[in-house]
């Protein structure tokens, strides 16, 4: 009789420790579960994201037209991104991110890249939910979003980029760099994206997002008052909400502008002086 309530004492015991170490290791489980589940979402995001939107994003999502770069124009077969970076400091890091105050979003990093992939925006990027009449389901849209998010890393966001210190004026700028290499400046128009966006100088690829460059030297100087061209395009590149053009090819421009925001993060001193080289004969 003693000797089978000890047992049954020790049993139980036994069992509450049992049970307590497993309810004790259950969030951990929980975590793990979820973990998991948010890493299968990512790698079928990626694959979304490969087939759908590389064409115009980059398959690395960076949106630098060129070789390797996944966005090919489907007429002349030139790398070609039309779609703005995504792979990105400025959407991605920084509480809020930069992208999101420009646009004047109020909610979280996550709805404004799902809102965008699931609605659309203008005339370009394309609605992808079902719910707007896109192809994806729901569940997709999420994948594709944690995809985008999944970049959030601590490379990207641990690493700003850090700005020129560009000169106010254009001549300053110039005075201190080596006179400008047109032909440079041509291949920085193609490999920096900008003729899939604004098209050649020649007319041969048209423009498509952005206004046409062609007379940049005669509309420039139009534009603000008091600018020259020079300064004027000078500053487009550096600035692009600074002055939004009146017509693009599809309309109407869009304000904050379509144009990408990083060329003052990206682009050396020497790059603009050549680039300027190019587009404005000098
Ligand atoms: C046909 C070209 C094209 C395709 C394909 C495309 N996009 Fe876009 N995307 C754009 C353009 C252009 C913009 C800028 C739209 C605007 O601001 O009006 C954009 C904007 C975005 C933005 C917002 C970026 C920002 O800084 O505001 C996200 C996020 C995005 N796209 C994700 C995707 C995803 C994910 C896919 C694939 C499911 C995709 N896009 C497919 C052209 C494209
Ligand atoms: C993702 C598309 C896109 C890319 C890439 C792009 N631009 Fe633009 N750009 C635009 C749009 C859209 C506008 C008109 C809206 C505005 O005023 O910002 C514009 C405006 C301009 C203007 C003013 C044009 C005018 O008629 O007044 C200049 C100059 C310019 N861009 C130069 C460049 C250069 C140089 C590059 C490459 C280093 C470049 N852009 C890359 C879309 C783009």
């Amino acid at each position: 009789m003693q000797v089978k309530v000890v047992i049954g004492t020790i049993a139980f015991m036994l069992t509450m420790i049992v049970l307590g170490y497993s309810a004790l290791r259950e969030p951990t489980r929980l975590e793990e579960f979820t973990g998991a589940a948010h890493g299968r979402s990512v790698e079928r995001g990626a694959e979304l994201f490969v087939n759908n939107c590389a064409s115009c994003h980059g398959i690395d999502g960076r949106a630098q037209s060129g070789e390797g770069s996944g966005c090919l124009d489907s007429a002349t077969g030139e790398p070609n991104c039309v779609g703005l970076p995504l792979h990105n400091y400025y959407l991605l890091c920084g509480d809020p991110p930069e992208r999101l105050t420009q646009t004047g979003w109020t909610g979280t990093t996550e709805n404004f890249v799902k809102k965008t992939i699931a609605a659309g925006r203008g005339a370009i990027m394309p609605a992808w939910s079902n719910e707007f009449g896109g192809p994806m389901r729901p569940d997709q849209v999420q994948n594709v979003t944690n995809y985008v998010l999944n970049w959030q890393g601590e490379t990207l966001c641990a690493n700003p980029p850090v700005e020129t210190e560009w000169a106010a004026n254009v001549e300053d700028l110039r005075a201190s760099m080596a006179p400008g290499d047109a032909a440079n400046g041509e291949t920085l128009f193609s490999a920096q994206g900008c003729v899939g966006c604004h098209g050649a100088l020649d007319g041969s690829i048209p423009a498509g997002v952005g206004p046409s460059l062609a007379n940049i030297t005669v509309d420039g100087a139009a534009r603000v008052a008091g600018q020259s061209a020079d300064q004027y395009v000078y500053e487009s590149i550096l600035y692009p909400n600074a002055f939004i053009v009146p017509e693009c090819p599809t309309g109407a421009c869009s304000d904050p502008s379509l144009m990408r925001g990083d060329y003052a993060f990206v682009l050396t001193q020497q790059n603009m002086v050549d680039l300027l080289a190019y587009l404005l004969g000098q």
